[in-house]
């Protein structure tokens, strides 16, 4: 999960990562009593989007006191930037930029380990600057036992060639930053720029996190940093109902289960309908290990829901919950949805009791199943259907 800005910002400040004040806006006049709240002075209107280069694209701005903080939220509330509508501003106090650096903490999967990035020419772009002149940025790698002490704090700084007199505060940020990383379970924790005010403090004044989801559930508060109005409906639907679901953007509903097979039936069907003008797959979604009634007619429910999908592929391998299970739970799951259920429904059971499985299908009869015996059949079947409505 990625945060916005003004979320990354009150991560720090609870860690003790020097950052400046802020409120968060909505509106021009909520920009203006913000300014106010802040002194009155000058601040910054920062357009709040997950996306990075707000500020080559006019999305932070300058204000001298609040009516000009009003006047510059109106203009970026509302605002496009890479494909992300603006709803909120944050106004921060102005900062007196001397110098802007780069600092980043970061998960590197590759090598196992976490990395540390840091460059004293901070500010532009970092894909540019590791693409254009890779010596300038600085990579440490960090001991995820260990992580940033003090003597990893001052390797960073060294060979992020930070000028002298920057170099304890730098440090004592990287050290800082380190906790949220670890304390938060983050998988990015990236500040560009982290700067030097004319007075020679360092603060991080821009800040980019991102949080591992899988860890969530030892972060009460982390749900509440979700942003729930870019959240796909389908998908919050599908959370609500502990399913393991994503929405592509295809028209063959997909349900099956273990990640593994679920990920081979998007191949199979993504393959099947190439030769039928690009038919593709309409989501993931792994019911996991046991597939009652209850899980498969959810399941069902929130696959059905898509108004893209024209066919659904129900992919099983029976393990400890064998075919006759799935089977009763399909037959069952239709009965729960009644007319909710619409669409072409091509089964593919094989496994623990196959032979039981299908033949509580064939009992059943229902007119919107069609049950192949190969997963490949049964994907050019689903394929079929979902071209030809
Ligand atoms: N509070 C601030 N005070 C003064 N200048 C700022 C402030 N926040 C950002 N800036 C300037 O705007 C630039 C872009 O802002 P930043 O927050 O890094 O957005 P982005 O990385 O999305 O472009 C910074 O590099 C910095 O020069
Ligand atoms: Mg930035």
């Amino acid at each position: 999960m990625d945060l916005f800005e003004y979320q990354a910002r009150d991560l720090f400040a609870e860690h003790g990562v020097p950052v400046l004040d802020a409120v968060v806006a909505e509106t021009p006049d909520a920009a203006r009593a913000g300014a106010e709240q802040l002194g009155g002075g000058t601040v910054v209107v920062k357009a709040q989007v997950k996306v990075g280069g707000r500020g080559k694209a006019g999305g932070v701005k300058l204000a001298h006191g609040p009516d000009e903080a009003a006047t510059q939220a109106e203009a970026i509330l509302g605002m496009d930037i890479k494909g992300h509508t603006v709803h909120r501003v944050m106004i921060a106090q102005g900062a007196k930029i001397a110098e802007e650096y780069y600092v980043s903490l970061l998960l590197d999967r590759s090598n196992r380990r976490y990395l540390a990035m840091a460059s004293r020419e901070g500010g532009m772009e970092i894909e540019q600057l590791a693409v254009e002149r890779p010596e300038a940025l600085a990579r440490v790698e960090v001991d995820p036992i260990v992580g940033v002490d003090a003597a990893k704090a001052a390797e960073v700084v060294e060979a992020g060639r930070f000028p002298a007199e920057v170099r304890d505060q730098v440090a004592a940020v990287l050290q800082q930053l380190w906790e949220v990383y670890r304390d938060e379970d983050a998988t990015l924790v990236e500040v560009n720029p982290l700067v030097k005010t004319e007075d020679g403090r360092v603060i991080a004044l821009d800040g980019k996190v991102s949080l591992d989801e899988n860890a969530g559930f030892r972060h009460e508060a982390h749900a509440a940093l979700e942003d729930a109005e870019a959240a796909d409906p389908l998908e919050a639907a599908a959370k609500a109902k502990g399913l393991n679901y994503v929405k592509l953007d295809g028209e063959v509903g997909i349900i099956g289960n273990g990640a593994g097979l679920v990920m081979s039936t998007l191949d199979v069907v993504a393959y099947a309908g190439e030769d039928l003008g690009g038919v593709k797959p309409a989501n993931f979604l792994d019911i996991g290990g046991g597939a009652s009634a209850e899980v498969m007619a959810n399941g069902l429910e929130i696959i059905l829901g898509d108004p893209q999908v024209r066919s659904v592929f129900v992919n099983v391998f029976g393990g400890i919950t064998a075919c006759d299970e799935v089977a009763n739970g399909i037959v069952q799951a239709l009965q729960i949805l009644g007319d909710e259920a619409s669409k072409p429904l091509v089964v593919r059971l094989d496994g623990n009791n196959v032979e039981e499985g299908r033949r509580i299908l064939a009992e059943a009869a229902h007119p919107l199943v069609t049950v192949e015996p190969t997963m490949d059949g049964a994907a050019r079947k689903a394929a079929e259907l979902a071209a030809a409505k």
